[in-house]
This record gives C-alpha cells, structure tokens and sequence, in this order.
C-alpha cells in the first residue's frame, strides 16, 4: 500500500473499527493521530500500536465540540507539518425507541456527534489540505442506516444519511483540489456498539444473522481494510461513494 509515513487522523480509534482502523494503519507504515474523547483508552492503544513497531500519538477530541477538530488539525500540522488523510469515524449509538417517544436532547445529542461531529472534522481537514496544495483522501463512517432505515433508530438513521450527503457534496466542492471524500457504511460490525444495540439481545442477533447473505457479522478488521483501500492512492479515482460493507445485507 502507499501509505507509509502519511499522517493520519483517526476519529473514535480507542474502539471498535476504529481501533481495528488504527491497527491496520499502523502496520501500512501510517503515523496515526488516534483521536476519542475517551482519552486514557486512546492512549493505550498509542502504547500498544509503538510497542508493535507502530508510530502513533494520542488526540483527546470530542468530536461534538466546536472548534475542537479544528485545534486538533491545527495540533498536528504544528507536530508534522501536514495531514495526509482523515477516518472520521467517531459515534454513538441513539436511542431506540419510537420517533414519538424520542426526547430532544437524545435527538440533539446522536446529531451532535454523529453528523455535526463529522462536519467539523471535514471542515477542519479540508482547509487545511487546500493550503498544503498536496491533495488528500477522507473517509467518513456512515453505516447502511445512512442508506436504508433501520426501526426505532430515527436519530441515527438521519444522522448517517446526512453523513452520506455531507461526503457526496464535499466530494463534489473539492475533488477539483484532488481531495477524495468517500463513505463506509457497516452494516453489522462486531464492536462494542453492536454488543450495545443490536447484539443485546441474542433472540435479536440471531435474526440479524438470518437476514445478511452472507449469514455473518463482520469483524472490525474487514472495515478497516476498506478504510485503508480509500485512503490510499490505490484507490486514486474513487470519490463520493458510498459503500456498503455488510455482508450484501443492503442488495435486499
Ligand atoms: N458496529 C456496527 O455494527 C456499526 C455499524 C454501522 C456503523 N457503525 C459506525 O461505526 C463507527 C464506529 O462504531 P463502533 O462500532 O466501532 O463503536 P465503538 O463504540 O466501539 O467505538 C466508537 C468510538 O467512538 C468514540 N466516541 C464516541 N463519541 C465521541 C466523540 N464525541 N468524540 C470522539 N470520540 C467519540 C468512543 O469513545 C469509541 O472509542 C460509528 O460511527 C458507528 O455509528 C458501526
């Protein structure tokens, strides 16, 4: 892969697929900015990734925050004099329940992080990969709740399609710069979030499984080398897409 030496920011990379993500990176040769708001996990996962030969540092970000993403670009291009590429995979789950029965602040908070959290991200990258003049490559996670709707998941569902339309329409502005802006959509990734939703429950899960073609969820790790795939040059004509990995799950 061309990655080696790219300096990379990972969002939501103490966990899950992005920490699946970090993983890969670090073995492609990538410095990797491993960014969460759980700070103390972010950085043991930096001494895990150095311990392996990796080189890595550790960002505590709250995505959802104003101006947060920005100072972390800021930070880093300080450090490394450039950012090469951007996962901007940080998110929660939101509350299942109804559309009527969802409070406010539940909505406020999914979009919050979910979508205006990504939104941050992408602006702050952006700029600053305008003013390097070297092009770059962003991925965003959505999931196939950016694609199709999922029940009781209103907050989420509208979340990730608006992160799907916020790729397609900063590929559009800035593939003119050569910075590719692309989406992964997981569909039923075995993470800590998917223990947390769907996985909860066993009678649930086994329905799940009934319903992927491919009769499986998927490991972190089979996202992360999609994540890889789009932030290389391998995959050098490739924008504003918005690709499911999920088994087939969404061709029903
Ligand atoms: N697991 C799945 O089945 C699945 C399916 C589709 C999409 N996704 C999406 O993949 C992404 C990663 O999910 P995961 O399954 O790895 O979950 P996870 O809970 O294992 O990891 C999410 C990470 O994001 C971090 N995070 C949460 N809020 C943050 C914030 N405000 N700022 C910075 N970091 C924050 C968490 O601390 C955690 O480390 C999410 O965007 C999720 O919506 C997951």
């Amino acid at each position: 892969m061309s990655l080696d030496k790219k300096v990379v920011l990972v969002t939501g990379g103490a966990s899950g697929i992005g920490y699946a993500t970090v993983n890969r990176l670090a073995k492609d040769g990538v410095h990797v900015v491993v960014a969460d708001v759980q700070a103390a996990l972010a950085a043991d996962v930096v001494t895990q990734l150095k311990s392996a030969g990796g080189s890595a540092e550790v960002c505590e970000l709250n995505v959802a925050e104003e101006g947060a993403a920005a100072a972390a670009v800021t930070s880093i291009v300080e450090t490394h004099g450039r950012l090469d590429g951007a996962f901007n995979n940080a998110g929660i789950v939101g509350p299942k329940t109804k559309l009527l029965e969802i409070d406010p602040s539940q909505w406020a908070q999914v979009l919050a992080v979910n979508l205006t959290g990504v939104f941050n991200c992408v602006q702050a990258e952006i700029a600053q990969m305008i003013q390097q003049a070297s092009g770059g490559s962003i991925v965003n996670t959505a999931s196939i709740c950016g694609l199709v709707a999922l029940p009781h998941a209103t907050a989420y569902n509208a979340a990730k399609h608006g992160v799907v339309g916020l790729t397609k329409s900063a590929a559009l502005e800035y593939g003119p710069k050569n910075i590719r802006v692309n989406a992964v959509c997981p569909g039923f990734i075995d993470t800590p979030m998917l223990a947390q939703g769907a996985g909860a429950s066993p009678k649930v899960l086994e329905n799940i499984l009934r319903s992927v073609p491919m009769r499986r969820v998927a490991g972190p790790e089979e996202v992360a080398d999609v994540v890889a795939w789009l932030l290389s040059e391998q995959s050098s004509y490739v924008t504003g897409v918005a690709m499911p990995i999920d088994g087939g799950w969404v061709t029903q």
